[in-house]
């Protein structure tokens, strides 16, 4: 198997053996989220940072308890009231905030690249991406597919069931780093992902994605979908110009109560969060049992518990990934 990325920057840098890696890892950090105390000693002694130049809940929330779970400092960065504000530029902050002697860079920004750019100019920090622009989000995936994967039984058999599962991914595509770094994950993995949107929230083009299909009538797709996984309309991303209305929007491509009554038994509803109710999700579907959506936010931090073990946590364990430390 090909050696952990140094940094996680995108999707593209893990192959499937690496993806089915984060997850078996996951598995084990999920237990330990079960425990009466959930903290093992992993990280102790070492610093994360989160730097969060948009806004975010669940995933800095996601990180930073993940990296308390395991043990390590965490400072947090918050845009607002840092030196940004003065004019300081991004490389001077992030040369301050390493100098201070920080092992893991959590990197958010509205700009795509931006965590590439860290990565390059940190010495000995990791970099992960935790959003950039409409780019990538790679933990984001990792834990859609360690909850798919849940779903399908968990553990190796679970996994195998990725093979030939129908992926349906509905809403705005073209501004979604979400989407991207699901495509990659999804297909890397053997599902058939397939988009549902309207060709105004299509980017302009798809050469290169690994998706079986596009289509812009949910009702067509739904019935024979195992996963749909929805996006919300990034409307500070510009897509409100792109749509007639939101209304319209919703009749089209959002989850209602009507469309989930086509869905197949066993088949499963994802969302990133946050979620619009009532816009590309019905209330009441996000309340629905196939409905995953607080289980994505639970395993979220296994998997970047299991993402900050495997690019930190290697050193510490002499490179055996096999067990999680027991409480100390
Ligand atoms: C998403 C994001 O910020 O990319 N949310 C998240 O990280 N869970 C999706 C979104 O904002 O719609």
């Amino acid at each position: 198997m090909r050696p952990f990325p140094v940094h996680l920057l995108s999707m593209e840098d893990l192959d499937a053996g690496q993806i089915a890696e984060v997850l078996r890892v996951s598995d084990s950090f999920a237990e330990v989220g079960r425990r009466a105390s959930p903290k093992v000693p992993t990280l102790r002694g070492r610093t994360v940072a989160t730097l969060f130049f948009e806004d975010s809940t669940r995933t800095r929330m996601s990180f930073e308890t993940a990296a308390k779970r395991m043990s390590a400092d965490v400072l947090s960065f918050a845009h607002g009231s840092s030196s940004i504000k003065k004019g300081e530029s991004l490389r001077d902050t992030v040369e301050t905030v390493e100098a201070m002697g920080i092992d893991a860079m959590i990197v958010r920004h509205a700009s795509s690249g931006v965590p590439d750019r860290v990565a390059r100019w940190v010495d000995h920090s990791v970099v992960v991406n935790a959003g950039d622009g409409a780019h990538q989000h790679p933990t984001q995936a990792l834990l859609d597919c360690y909850t798919v994967r849940e779903a399908l039984g968990g553990g190796e058999d679970g996994l195998a069931r990725f093979g030939g599962l129908r992926v349906a991914i509905v809403g705005d595509v073209r501004h979604s780093r979400v989407a991207r770094s699901q495509i990659v994950a999804y297909a890397a993995l053997g599902a058939e992902v397939t988009l549902v949107a309207p060709a105004t929230l299509l980017p302009p083009s798809l050469e290169g994605w690994p998706v079986v299909a596009v289509e812009h009538d949910i009702d067509a797709v739904l019935p024979k979908a195992d996963v749909v996984s929805l996006l919300r309309v990034q409307a500070e991303r510009g897509s409100g110009v792109l749509l007639p209305s939101l209304r319209e929007y919703t009749s089209g491509y959002g989850l209602t109560a009507r469309c989930a009554t086509m869905l197949q038994p066993g088949a499963v509803i994802l969302h990133p969060g946050p979620l619009v109710r009532g816009v590309e999700i019905a209330s009441e579907v996000a309340e629905l049992p196939q409905s995953l959506i607080t289980d994505q936010v639970a395993n979220g931090v296994a998997v970047r518990m299991a993402v900050l073990f495997l690019l930190l946590g290697r050193d510490a364990h002499h490179g055996r990934l096999e067990e999680v430390p027991d409480r100390g």
